[in-house]
């Protein structure tokens, strides 16, 4: 992925320092799976209207429909299509399969339907084992393919795995892949170097969560700040892992290292939380549905990496936009759907924060607590932020512009949203356990200006450089982070002054 490189001049004293900052020529995106195993699916023209709506510029399909396709053409949206796993053994033991597959379902739509990415099978190596050693033949026919019709360098070639080929993937440093496919994973990974294509990781804190039996706090799983007795840090690298979705990013990318292999980026295909479970599942609900897609598309944009690969994006596909209620298995199972059918919002989520990306002003964006948040988990939120949390707090007190209403989600919201305007780019959320929620609608009334606000002068945003102090709820809660934000931020200035 190209890079572009910006040299932002300092004068310290005499001494001129240049400061050369990188960023992906494309910041990481957020995408989303679209699964079809429902009964009442929208026809795929009003599909795309409601991606449209919701202003989706990737999407990922587990197969290569034809009329998905079509009603994808002149959009704009980008599409990774799927070879299923059943046709993995075909393409994988013949050449002119793949080539014909290549055809039918990629050259017919390009370049009216931007087709950028094919994801060879879903989690092969375990859930068709015996497919393992035609995996990376049938990636290299369609490589092949691709590159007969001149198509390689817009269509990357690979294939999700799951967590489950990785042994013990706590501490990340001491990840390594299970032995048991070396082979494969090895040409898998020399394929992916060679074609300058990316690793595809289904990333599932769910289940890290639930099948941990009470070893991770749940708060771990949806990236919610930590008690400090609770911090996670990798005894190897001292790196803080403050949620584990970077866990296992990086878990990946040891795994990696651990067999000489570097610079192949991770891209996550699936990652979400279910928001309806059974008796037995009751972590999946609605309230930590909203909360992990909502932090993990914060933790997506924020444009960063993992603490071992701060500079490499994580672009990710949330699975998934609408419930499959016909896949077997579990309640949980059927309820990832971050929409129902007809368009509504499950929860309230937004996948596209422009300002976060740009790293500049969230103009726009207001965090503000729930109407119906329960009152002492409001109260505990609005003390942390306008104690530890440092948001300014001023306006709330009585006589000041906005204490009235003097209501106590009012006085939150108005905390909530000064602390995630001034932090947002040093990591902080808007969360607070729950209570708060992104509205696009400007909360300011009367003489009392919210933070974003087009009606105040300037964003709240501060310098991505004093961002570095210890701002977020959790380092601000955290004695270890001294130590582990001094090994994060090594690495990191490294590497910007690599490129
Ligand atoms: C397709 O997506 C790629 C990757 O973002 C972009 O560079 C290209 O311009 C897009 N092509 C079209 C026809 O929109
Ligand atoms: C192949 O595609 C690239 C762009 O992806 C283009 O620049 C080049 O001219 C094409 N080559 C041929 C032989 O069509
Ligand atoms: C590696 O994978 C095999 C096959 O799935 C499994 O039996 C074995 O327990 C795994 N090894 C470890 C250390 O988890
Ligand atoms: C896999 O590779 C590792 C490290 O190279 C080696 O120790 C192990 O014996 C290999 N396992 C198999 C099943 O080949
Ligand atoms: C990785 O490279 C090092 C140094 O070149 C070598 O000692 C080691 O055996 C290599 N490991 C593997 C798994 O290839
Ligand atoms: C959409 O469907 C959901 C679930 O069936 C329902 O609760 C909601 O009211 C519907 N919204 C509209 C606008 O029809
Ligand atoms: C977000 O939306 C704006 C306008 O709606 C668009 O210009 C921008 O490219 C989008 N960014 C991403 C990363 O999708
Ligand atoms: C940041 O925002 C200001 C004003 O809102 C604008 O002038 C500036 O170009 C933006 N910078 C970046 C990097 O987007
Ligand atoms: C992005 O998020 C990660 C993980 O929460 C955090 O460590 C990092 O400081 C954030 N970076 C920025 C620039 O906000």
């Amino acid at each position: 992925m190209p890079l572009i490189c910006h040299f932002a001049t300092l004068l310290h004293s005499t001494l001129e320092l240049k400061l050369a900052t990188c960023v992906q020529f494309r910041g990481a995106f957020v995408g989303i799976n679209i699964g079809t195993e429902s009964r009442n699916l929208p026809v795929p023209v009003d599909v795309v209207s409601i991606l449209k709506a919701r202003k989706i510029t990737n999407v990922r399909l587990f197969d290569a429909d034809r009329r998905m396709l079509i009603a994808l053409a002149n959009t704009g949206v980008e599409v990774m299509v799927g070879v299923t796993n059943e046709d993995v053994l075909g393409i994988g033991q013949s050449p002119s399969v793949a080539a014909a597959w290549i055809n039918n379902n990629v050259a017919a739509y390009l370049p009216t339907t931007n087709i950028t990415a094919i994801a060879v099978g879903s989690e092969v190596l375990t859930t068709i084992p015996h497919a393992a050693s035609v995996l990376v033949p049938a990636m290299t026919h369609l490589h092949h393919a691709l590159v007969a019709s001149n198509l390689s360098f817009q269509v990357k070639v690979s294939s999700p795995q799951s967590m489950y080929v990785i042994d013990g993937p706590f501490p990340p440093s001491t990840a390594i892949f299970n032995s048991t496919w070396n082979s494969t994973i090895y040409q898998f990974l020399q394929f992916l170097k060679k074609t300058g294509s990316f690793y595809m990781l289904n990333a599932y804190p769910y289940y890290g969560y639930t099948d941990g039996d009470g070893i991770f706090p749940i708060e771990y799983a949806l990236f919610q700040p930590l008690s400090s007795i609770k911090q996670i840090v990798d005894p190897n690298t001292v790196f803080r892992y403050s949620n584990m979705f970077d866990a296992m990013v990086d878990a990946v990318y040891y795994s990696m290292v651990a067999l000489n292999f570097s610079g192949i980026p991770v891209l996550v295909t699936e990652s979400g939380w279910p928001w309806l479970g059974g008796t037995n599942e009751p972590a999946a609900t609605i309230e930590n549905a909203e909360a992990y897609n909502n932090n993990l598309i914060r933790r997506v944009l924020n444009n960063s990496g993992p603490p071992s690969q701060p500079s490499v994006p994580v672009s990710t596909y949330i699975y998934e936009l609408f419930n499959e209620d016909s896949r077997p298995g579990p309640v949980s199972k059927k309820n990832w759907g971050m929409l129902y059918t007809n368009g509504t919002a499950v929860y309230p989520f937004r996948l596209n924060y422009s300002g976060i990306i740009s790293g500049n002003s969230s103009k726009g964006v207001f965090c503000t607590a729930k109407e119906d948040a329960d009152p002492s988990s409001l109260e505990a939120g609005l003390d942390w932020a306008c104690g530890p949390g440092k948001a300014n707090c001023d306006a709330i007190q009585e006589g000041r512009p906005c204490y009235e209403p003097d209501t106590l989600p009012n006085h939150a919201s108005f905390a909530y949203n000064d602390y995630y305007h001034k932090m947002q780019s040093a990591g902080g959320t808007c969360d607070f356990g729950g209570t708060a929620m992104f509205t696009d609608v400007d909360p300011s009334h009367g003489s009392c200006v919210f933070a974003g606000s087009s009606r105040s002068g300037r964003s709240g945003a501060i310098t991505p450089f004093s961002a570095f102090g210890p701002v977020s709820p959790e380092t601000a809660r955290s004695t270890t982070m001294q130590v582990s934000e001094v090994a994060f931020l090594i690495p990191a200035i490294l590497v910007l002054f690599h490129c």
